[in-house]
Formats: structure tokens, C-alpha cells, sequence
């Protein structure tokens, strides 16, 4: 049973909590690199792990991000002027470099809470730890195909990470949830997505070095089984099982502050660039990605207007919650939870074995980095994984039989029916 006091381990991550110190440990997607589109652009705000920073690219091209806040006297450096290689405060004209110290009036310690950052897969990432423990880059293979062969968007989901990521673990929702999608959506439809409307599935978690394997499996065909099989890659990346040659999706559930996160949505190909009508489709909110209110990155369907809750296409079977769109359904029944879900109340069942097991993980993780022990998923060869959906006969072992396509190998098509 998870106890109260467990549940605020596991969601708290502000600076100085356990999970807090644990999450500053790892390379965090902090914003779009497209977001800094030019030298000298506006700098913009990102709040991450209770955290209020900004980020801007100086006159070279290079990107900054530090606390949001002029040590002076406390102003957003939003109102701040990006110019000459450094972004000056709008109040007395401070200025600070990309490195957070601040070079004009009057000189600072270098200590000012700046980041390490490094662009990767068309994101900016940060680390927000202790230099000296400063990680290797990541292998997502998302991040390392070609351009051609991404997209990437994200939005903030008013809840907690944790039941955010959950239900990137949860595959058995997905029978259920999003049946109708299966049939409907243009980038999930295949027989492997025919055989997911199966409701009888049953889970198995193998851990592995840096996360787990969730492996499920439903009835395909006499003597053989549909396995559907995710990746969960600590402290917060998920990567969803494939349908037929359609490109893949993963998520990263990354903290904004105890109550919202940021879900980044990545769809990649391994061996061939997205095509027009995939990207348009994404563009326009389909797939696993969400239409956007201009300006921000909250999604157009949100709690304020009910999700635009159909009730018509629930009760007809068009749509399993009346909510349009997989992620909209996903984000609207993890806020409905509430801002942090109180776990002390829930009655967890077999299928919920991932969900157990990656709070397990993340706590251990957290207890080791405390003792000054390196914790899972900083070593960027535990990334390079992939999800994969295949039948195989009764009787074998799914985690043997399918550990070749469960490895990101460049030029390798993924596995997938
Ligand atoms: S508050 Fe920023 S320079 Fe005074
Ligand atoms: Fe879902």
C-alpha cells in the first residue's frame, strides 16, 4: 500500500525533497530548441521542478538558461534585454552571461543558479545538479535519427508527473480508454491495434538496468499471443508499443512543479523521414500530440470547458469517455485524479505490476542518490530501447524472444504488427 507519506516521497520534487534531488541527477527536455529561434531573440520563461527559470541564445548562437529572477533585486529577466552577448535586467541593467554570471554592474560571484544546457533532438535540454555529477548525454533514439525523422511537441497537464507517467505504464487502458481510436485514428490503426481492443490482458515486468519492460499480452490466434510491449526508462521517459509501420511515440512526464507537469510528446522513425500526411496530422493535433491555445502550451480541450466532453459519441460508441483525441482522454482522466492523487485511497490489481514496480524503482533511486550512489537511467546505453508489438507462440518468454527488438539499432526497422 502506498501511505501518505510514500505519495509525497514519490511527487514532491521541488529543490532539497528526496525525488527532487534525484530528478536534478538527469538531463531534463526543458523547451523546444525552436523556441530560441534566433540569436538575441526574446528570452522565455520554463518552471521546472518548482523552479522558475529563463532561457535565451546570445548573439553567438548560444543558449543560457538561469533562474529567472535579477539578483539585484528580485525582477523577471523576461522583461529583460537580449543584447551584446548577455541578457540585461529592465530595472537597473544588470547583465548576465550564458553561464548565469553577471558581467556588468556591479560583478558577481558565478553562482547566480545557472544550468548546464545542450541542444539534442531539436530540444534544449538542462541539467540542474551538482556539477561535478554531471551525466553523459542521452541515447533516446528519438533524439539521435535525423530531423526529417521527428516530431517532437509539448503541453502542460494540470497534475502531477507521477499519474501522469503512470498512465504512460498502464497499457491495459488502452483496451478500454481509446478502443475506438484503435479503429479510427489514422496514426493507430494496424491488426496489432485490432487485436489491443481485446480486453483480457495480462501483464509482466521484467526490470532491466536503467527502467523496466512492461510486457502484455492478449489472446491473438489459437496458440499464439499479441504482446505489446513498453519501456520505461527512469526517472520519467515511457515509450509506447508501435502499430504496424507507423512511427513510434514516447513521452517524457517531467515535473513543472508539484501540481502540473510538462508531457513532451516524441514521434520518431527509425529508418525513414515522418511523411507529409503524418506531419500534418500531428501538426493538427492527431496522434499522441494535442492542439495548443496559441501562445501557450495548454492544450485547446482542457478542465476549464470539461474537456469538450461529447456525451452523444460516448453513449453511440464513437468514443469510450466523450473526450476526442488519445492524448486529451489520457489528460483528462489523470487531472480528474486531482493535482496529486492520493494513493493512500486506491486498490491496485494485477495489471497495475508496472505502476508498483516504477514507484519501487524511483524510490530506491532516489534513497541511492542520497548515499552518494549513482542511480539507474544516467547511463545513456540503457536509453537506446525501443517498444515493440509482436505475436508469438504460447509458452515462450516473451522478454528472450523479442530482446533483439527491444534495442534501438540505427538503420533497423522497429518490430511491429
Ligand atoms: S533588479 Fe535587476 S538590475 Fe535591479
Ligand atoms: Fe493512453
Amino acid at each position: 500500500m502506498t501511505t501518505r507519506a510514500l505519495n509525497d516521497f514519490l511527487t514532491m520534487t521541488g529543490p532539497g525533497t528526496p525525488m527532487g534531488e534525484l530528478f536534478r541527477r538527469y538531463w531534463i527536455p526543458a523547451l523546444a530548441a525552436g523556441e530560441l529561434p534566433d540569436p538575441d531573440c526574446p528570452p522565455v520563461r520554463v518552471k521546472l521542478l518548482s523552479e522558475r527559470l529563463i532561457a535565451f541564445r546570445d548573439t553567438t548562437g548560444r543558449v543560457g538558461v538561469m533562474d529567472e529572477f535579477c539578483a539585484h533585486r528580485g525582477v523577471s529577466l523576461w522583461f529583460g534585454r537580449n543584447e551584446e552577448n548577455g541578457l540585461r535586467c529592465a530595472y537597473h541593467g544588470w547583465k548576465y552571461d550564458v553561464t548565469g554570471q553577471c558581467v556588468e554592474v556591479p560583478s558577481e560571484p558565478e553562482e547566480s543558479g545557472f544550468c548546464k544546457k545542450m541542444e539534442l533532438g531539436d530540444v534544449i535540454w538542462i541539467y540542474m545538479g551538482p556539477a561535478e555529477h554531471t551525466p553523459p548525454l542521452p541515447g533516446f533514439e528519438w533524439a539521435r535519427v535525423p530531423h526529417a525523422h521527428r516530431f517532437v511537441s509539448r503541453r502542460t497537464q494540470e497534475c502531477n508527473y507521477l499519474q501522469a507517467m503512470e498512465g504512460g505504464i498502464d497499457s491495459a487502458h488502452v483496451s478500454f480508454l481509446h478502443r475506438h481510436e484503435l479503429r479510427h485514428d489514422p496514426l493507430h490503426t494496424s491488426k496489432g491495434a485490432e487485436l489491443t481492443r481485446e480486453t483480457d490482458a495480462r501483464f509482466e515486468v521484467v526490470e532491466t538496468a536503467g527502467g523496466m519492460i512492461i510486457g502484455v499480452r492478449r489472446p491473438a490466434g489459437p496458440g499464439e499471443l499479441y504482446w505489446r510491449i513498453t519501456q520505461w526508462v527512469m526517472p520519467f521517459h515511457t515509450m509506447i508499443p508501435p502499430y504496424g509501420d507507423n512511427a513510434l511515440n514516447g513521452h517524457a512526464w517531467v515535473p513543472i512543479d508539484d501540481e502540473n507537469c510538462y508531457t513532451w510528446c516524441f514521434t520518431h522513425h527509425p529508418t525513414r523521414p515522418l511523411s507529409g500526411h503524418e506531419l500534418e496530422t500531428m501538426r493538427n493535433g492527431g496522434g499522441i500530440h494535442v492542439k495548443l491555445i496559441p501562445g501557450t502550451f495548454r492544450p485547446v480541450v482542457n478542465k476549464d470547458n470539461d474537456y469538450m466532453i461529447d456525451r452523444a459519441a460516448q453513449r453511440d460508441n464513437k468514443s469510450y469517455c466523450g473526450v476526442k483525441g488519445i492524448a486529451m482522454q489520457d489528460a483528462s482522466i489523470q487531472e480528474s485524479m486531482g493535482p496529486i492523487q492520493d494513493r493512500a485511497k486506491e486498490n491496485l490489481v494485477s495489471t497495475d505490476n508496472g505502476v508498483i514496480m516504477a514507484r519501487v524503482r524511483l524510490r530506491k533511486a532516489a534513497l541511492a542518490a542520497q548515499e552518494g550512489r549513482t542511480p539507474d537511467g544516467i547511463d545513456p546505453a540503457t536509453h537506446a530501447v525501443r517498444s515493440a508489438s509482436i505475436v508469438l507462440p504460447e509458452n515462450v518468454s516473451f522478454y528472450e524472444a523479442a530482446a533483439d527488438a527491444l534495442v534501438a539499432k540505427e538503420g533497423v526497422e522497429h518490430v511491429s504488427i
